[in-house]
């Protein structure tokens, strides 16, 4: 969809939308529109429930006297109650009334708003970032589906003052956008479509931006000890793969070394492409879900192609850990002892939680090479996490307050949310096994702790922080700005945890 601004008057034909603030106070785009249908506007709003609350929308066909096709109205909400989600918010509700109304484009008029601190061009920006999250659809598989049920939308065009700033401000967020859209994408995907190797060779695609992506097959994990993450992988035909992807950002000065370069953040993903428990396998109702049990290692690659988009200034090395997770006469047994590449053992009690076995070498690896300054791992872990936050929190564990409490706050900028959970010793001990140097299950309680302690038996001092995304990877309700469906939960709170806190000022 093509999203554009510019500062010209409110046309007189086609769709446009138009704000109302609460009270059915009318924005001045409004009552233009108004005036020029003889009061239309304010005698349908009164003879409506539309009040000009923020989520509500109200679509007036043809008025007569005029040549739109429609006037949508939009409600704004309280002046000092609207934020930058709000605006976002307000973008995904448009998008939603205006999809298919049959319309090729579309215009929004944006006014600047007593007793709001954002101007004009600053409100476009957001509200056309949310407009194009909300028009995300995944529908390359849907070849019967009616003309009428796929959105005619192609373009939309936003009035404000001052576009060329609102446009600047929109560029960097629309690059934010394909990141989330790349993660989606990848989400989507079946399995029998997304395995460790097309995954690959989607990151790959990455370097048409600038990112280094390199990848390693199996005989080259075999060769660095990698027992835990290749333990897994052993049940299926398709071969295991790591992902290397590297983002450098920081301009390099003159006559430094390579060496002296800024050390790396560090992003981490689950990818298993799918899971099916392996021997220890899980109910098949529900089952398909475990095509998107790959949603980290999704997350950590939209967010390179969103750092690389934007061309931001850090440097960052995103890994991803893929393998598929498969009940075969090769498959790893329940009681099978492995070694990690860190030379950890491992007695896997339980093949159905595999990816704290897979991040375990993933992130030795990475720690091991790179010395980043901090690691942030993301996994759809454990159905624990489900249990103890539904859908609208990921778990957030780690080693590190203060890593902690940015990423906390990072994630309330932009309403991808993350809840706290304790570590401890007491937890740790859950692990311990009889037979090698711990399991890879705990007891009953805690199923999300003891996950993560396993994980942090794997990051020695580096400051960490895991990200159990079980819950909020995929959405079965949708929300302004998230159609059904893969979210990309994970790549705005991670690209700004970025912008805010490590990019090198210019
Ligand atoms: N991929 C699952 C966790 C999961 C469940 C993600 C539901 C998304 C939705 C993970 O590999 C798993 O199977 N975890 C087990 C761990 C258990 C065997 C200790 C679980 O949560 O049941
Ligand atoms: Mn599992
Ligand atoms: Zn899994």
């Amino acid at each position: 969809m093509k999203i554009t601004f510019a500062s010209t008057t409110i046309p007189r034909t086609g769709v446009v939308v138009a704000g109302v603030l609460a009270d059915r106070k009318l924005t001045p785009s409004a009552a233009e529109i108004d005036k020029r249908t003889r009061g239309q506007l304010k005698k349908a709003i009164a003879a409506s429930q539309f009040k000009g609350n923020k989520n509500q929308t109200l679509t007036l066909l043809t008025p007569a006297g005029t040549k739109f096709d429609r006037v949508v109205l939009v409600g704004l909400g309280k002046a000092k109650e609207i934020d930058d989600l709000q605006l976002q918010n307000t973008g995904g509700q448009i998008y939603a009334a205006v999809e298919k109304i049959g319309a090729p484009s579309v215009v929004v008029s944006v006014d600047d708003i007593d007793g709001l601190k954002m101007n004009a061009a600053e409100q476009a920006a957001e509200i056309a970032f949310g407009l194009r999250l909300r028009s995300y659809r995944f529908d390359k598989y849907r070849t019967k589906e009616k003309k009428s049920d796929k959105p005619t939308l192609k373009s939309i065009k936003v009035l404000c003052d001052g576009p060329t700033k609102a446009r600047q401000l929109f560029g960097k967020k629309n690059k934010i956008a394909d990141g989330v859209f790349f993660t989606r994408d990848l989400v989507s995907e079946p399995a029998n479509i997304l395995y460790p190797e097309t995954f690959a060779e989607h990151a790959k695609s990455l370097t048409k931006l600038g990112v280094k992506v390199e990848v390693l097959g199996e005989a080259q994990m075999k060769k660095l000890g990698m027992g835990a993450l290749l333990g897994v992988a052993q049940g299926s035909v398709r071969e295991p793969k790591l992902v290397i992807m590297q983002w450098n950002g920081v301009p390099s000065k003159k006559g430094q070394k390579k060496s002296a370069a800024a050390k790396p953040l560090a992003f981490i993903g689950k990818g298993v492409c799918f899971d099916t428990g392996g021997i220890s396998i899980k109910p098949s109702n529900g089952m398909e879900d475990m095509k998107w049990d790959m949603g980290g290692a999704g997350v950590v690659a939209g967010l390179m192609m969103a750092l690389a988009g934007r061309k931001a200034k850090v440097n960052v090395v995103g890994v991803a850990g893929l393998v598929e997770n498969m009940p075969d006469g090769n498959a790893q047994r329940p009681g099978d002892i492995v070694t990690s590449m860190s030379g950890q053992t491992v007695e896997v009690l339980n093949t159905d939680a595999e990816g704290r076995l897979v991040l375990a070498d993933a992130i030795h690896y990475t720690i091991d090479r790179f010395k980043p300054k901090f690691v942030v791992d993301l996994a759809t872990l454990t159905g624990a996490i489900i249990v103890a936050l539904g859908h609208e929190y990921a778990g957030l564990f780690a080693n590190d307050d203060k890593l902690a409490s940015l990423i906390l706050d990072s994630g309330r900028k932009v309403h991808e949310r993350c809840w706290r959970f304790p570590l401890g010793d007491e937890y740790d001990k859950l692990i311990n096994s009889d037979a090698a140097d711990m399991k890879n299950i705990g007891s009953r309680g805690g199923g999300s702790i003891t996950a993560a302690q396993f994980i942090q038996r794997f990051v020695g001092n580096t400051p960490w922080v895991h990200l159990d995304i079980a819950g909020v990877t995929w959405s079965s309700k949708g929300a302004p700005t998230v159609p059904k469906g893969g979210t990309g939960f994970g790549v705005r709170l991670l690209d700004r945890l970025i912008a805010d806190h490590y990019e090198q000022k210019t």
